[in-house]
């Protein structure tokens, strides 16, 4: 699904149009965007074409391309949600650089977690960081966040010099979007275990 018009002050999330794709294209054919992704393959306009047409009729995905000054600027989701347990995972990619920096992705986070916990009635979120992404955990830490846990020497798709990078999973949770006392999540030995933040 591709979530409604939603504006905030420096960004919007609006849904996807027929003339997205050649962004994502260009974008996710940048290493320095894609440095920290789990998807790091370069993607042709046709995949990213299907991409665009798969998510928009996926029933446990919402996503968002995010405006900023009436330009796309990159793209924001809630995935693999789960209705009856009301959790899923967000990710996000500002794929224009030059619009780094500017506070666009915390400001995204912040609609999007808004309307994950007010509209689509969730009650958890997970998502997962390279440790060394600061502005990505900046920005989720802002939004909540809390890290749960830390999977060590786990990225073992990234390119060589990442492979044994940590990554910490992340979770904001609480139906009324304060942090839940307990969060249930992985702990670095795959089990689950309950942490309290
Ligand atoms: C990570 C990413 C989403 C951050 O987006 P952004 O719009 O530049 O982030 P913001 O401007 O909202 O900044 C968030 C925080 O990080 C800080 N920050 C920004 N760039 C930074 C950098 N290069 N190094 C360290 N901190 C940085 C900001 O100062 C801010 O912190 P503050 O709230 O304490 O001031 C964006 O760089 C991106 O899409 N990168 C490629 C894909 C990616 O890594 N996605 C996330 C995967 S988990």
């Amino acid at each position: 699904m591709f979530g409604p018009l939603l504006r905030g002050e420096k960004v919007t999330l609006r849904p996807a149009r027929e003339n997205d794709a050649e962004r994502f294209v260009r974008w996710f054919a940048d290493t320095e965007v894609t440095r920290f992704l789990a998807r790091r393959m370069a993607i042709s306009l046709e995949q990213e074409k299907e991409f665009l047409k798969n998510i928009g009729e996926s029933k446990d995905d919402v996503w968002w391309v995010i405006e900023a000054d009436g330009n796309a600027i990159g793209a924001t989701g809630i995935h693999r949600i789960n209705w009856l347990d009301a959790n899923g995972t967000t990710g996000i990619v500002i794929g224009d650089k030059a619009s780094w920096g500017k506070g666009y992705a915390t400001e995204a986070m912040q609609i999007r977690t808004r309307y994950a916990f007010r509209e689509l009635n969730l009650h958890k979120l997970i998502t997962e960081v390279d440790t060394e992404n600061e502005a990505s955990r900046k920005a989720l830490e802002r939004n909540g966040y809390r890290t749960v846990g830390v999977r060590r020497e786990h990225a073992e798709q990234m390119p060589l010099d990442r492979r044994q990078a940590d990554v910490a999973t992340v979770a904001r949770g609480g139906a009324s979007g304060e942090i839940d006392r307990q969060v249930a999540d992985l702990d670095d030995a795959g089990r689950v275990s309950l942490i309290e933040l």
